[in-house]
């Protein structure tokens, strides 16, 4: 069976003591705990090399939560691909709603991040998702096509082999209400078709998260779902209690 993967997004939050308390928890964990799933933990970046030194359990990952597409030159507060590697990171989340609302990221400069972070051999975590509004008027598959077409105009057919998409409706994060099981079922259903539709390979390697208000209590429902590979948590990875209980129920 297929491992389900559990994507914590601490986003601006956590400090020094949050962070020895989560690793000696971790720590403290019997690693067989975490048999049947595969965890990423994406903190705050100035973390993740202490993180990735002192947690022992090897089958947690590290992820940053963004990312620039250049290499290196005079590009003031900005961190390149390479760079994150070095400090112990696998993945890159790129496209959060967050930062394409807060900081402006557009399709075009997510899909040079896109390209700039497979050239380096890290993992783009893709997140896409529709706003309440473009739901109740049905574009939901216009927008995440949009954005899933972008990568591929910039990065090729091949753009999404080896990679994770996060499909996170922009109207259930951090509101408490996530999305219907059912529903994103169906999306991540076309999302896979879509992508398979346009890759020149027909088998490629790609994991689709769910992101939007997942808690203990409805990750069970979600995760039992055909096309939903894993999850991408944020508030609900902040308590390590509830953490932890999120992984358990997705580790059947
Ligand atoms: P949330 O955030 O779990 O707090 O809704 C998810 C995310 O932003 O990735």
């Amino acid at each position: 069976m297929k491992k389900k993967i559990v994507i914590a997004n601490w986003k601006l939050n956590g400090n020094k003591n949050f962070v020895k308390e989560f690793i000696h928890n971790i720590n403290s964990e019997n690693q067989k705990f975490f048999k049947n799933t595969k965890v990423i933990i994406a903190p705050p970046i100035i973390y993740i090399k202490y993180m990735s030194k002192k947690i022992h359990n090897k089958k947690i990952s590290f992820a940053s939560q963004n990312v620039d597409y250049n290499y290196q030159g005079a590009f003031t507060g900005e961190i390149s691909p390479n760079m994150i590697n070095e400090i112990g990171a696998k993945y890159i989340i790129l496209g959060h709603s967050e930062r394409r609302k807060n900081h402006f990221e557009n399709n075009l400069l997510i899909a040079k991040k896109f390209f700039s972070v497979k050239k380096n051999k890290l993992i783009p975590i893709l997140c896409i998702g529709e706003t309440q509004e473009e739901k109740e008027k049905n574009l939901t598959k216009n927008i995440i096509q949009k954005q899933i077409d972008e990568i591929f105009l910039h990065c090729g057919n091949n753009a999404f082999h080896n990679t994770f998409i996060a499909y996170e409706p922009i109207w259930s994060i951090g509101t408490g209400e996530n999305a219907s099981p059912d529903d994103v079922n169906k999306i991540m259903k076309f999302i896979k078709n879509y992508i398979i539709k346009k890759s020149l390979y027909k088998k490629i390697n790609l994991n689709l998260q769910y992101g939007g208000s997942v808690s203990p209590n409805n990750i069970k429902r979600i995760i039992e779902k055909k096309y939903i590979d894993g999850v991408l948590v944020g508030s609900g990875s902040l308590q390590y209690k509830n953490f932890l209980k999120i992984i358990q129920k997705c580790n059947v």
